[in-house]
């Protein structure tokens, strides 16, 4: 069994019946779901709320019942990957796009659980480029600001090399800034940007990291 299968697994127990679940994007979450979907086959009676389209298709196909945001009062859980996790249990995430509807539902949630390898535990972020989601309306100023202000932007393209287009139908931007000292103050900043949808600093907000390494699971209970 692979790394993010072990995590996805992991994650699925703490899933109990009559919840309604958090369903995070990415290929580790993508191996929660199955494992979720396995035990609606024998019975779990949950109710989903999906990251995004990718996970939307894949939970239909597993006859998890899902549910839209709009319509709970709240999320019980939500499990998710992430792209990386500092020290002190911050996170980037966005690397598969869906970093809008993430945040979104993440905020709605009581308990956040993010399922990670250990390659993504790191000291300080920003290894892992910085994703940012735009409105796609005059994305070229946003662009050359953060140019201006040496964040080294690079528009994210799809694999026919056109503009990668959101869920959300928004543009992204992946800022490359190798260490991210004050991610709250970069936080600050990139909320009060016009143009600005979301940006892909988790801060404050997991409860829970699994952490999978080669033969096995380590659960950090954080907040
Ligand atoms: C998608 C995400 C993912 O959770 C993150 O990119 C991790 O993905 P993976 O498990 O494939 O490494 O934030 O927007």
């Amino acid at each position: 069994m692979n790394v993010k299968q072990m995590v996805g697994e992991k994650a699925a127990e703490y899933v109990k019946d009559g919840m309604v679940v958090g369903l995070g994007t990415g290929s580790t979450a993508y191996y929660l779901v199955e494992a979720l979907g396995k035990r609606v086959e024998k019975g779990l009676t949950i109710t989903g709320v999906t990251t995004s389209t990718r996970t939307k298709e894949q939970a239909e196909t597993l006859n998890i019942p899902l549910v839209d945001l709009n319509d709970v009062a709240k999320i019980d859980l939500t499990i998710d990957g992430s792209d990386e996790v500092s020290e002190n249990y911050q996170g980037i995430k966005g690397g598969g796009g869906a970093l809008l509807f993430e945040k979104l539902v993440a905020n709605n949630s009581e308990k956040v659980i993010w399922i990670v390898d250990d390659s993504k535990m790191v000291k300080t972020l920003g290894t892992f480029p910085l994703p940012v989601e735009i409105v796609a309306f005059g994305y070229k100023q946003l662009f050359r600001l953060f140019e201006s202000k040496n964040l080294h932007p690079e528009l994210r393209l799809n694999e026919s090399k056109k503009n990668y287009v959101t869920d959300g139908g928004h543009y992204i931007i992946d800022l490359h800034l190798e260490s991210i000292e004050n991610p709250h103050e970069l936080a600050t900043w990139l909320d009060g940007l016009t143009g600005v949808v979301e940006h892909g600093l988790f801060l404050d907000m997991v409860n829970t990291v699994i952490v999978g390494h080669e033969n096995a699971v380590e659960v950090l209970d954080v907040r």
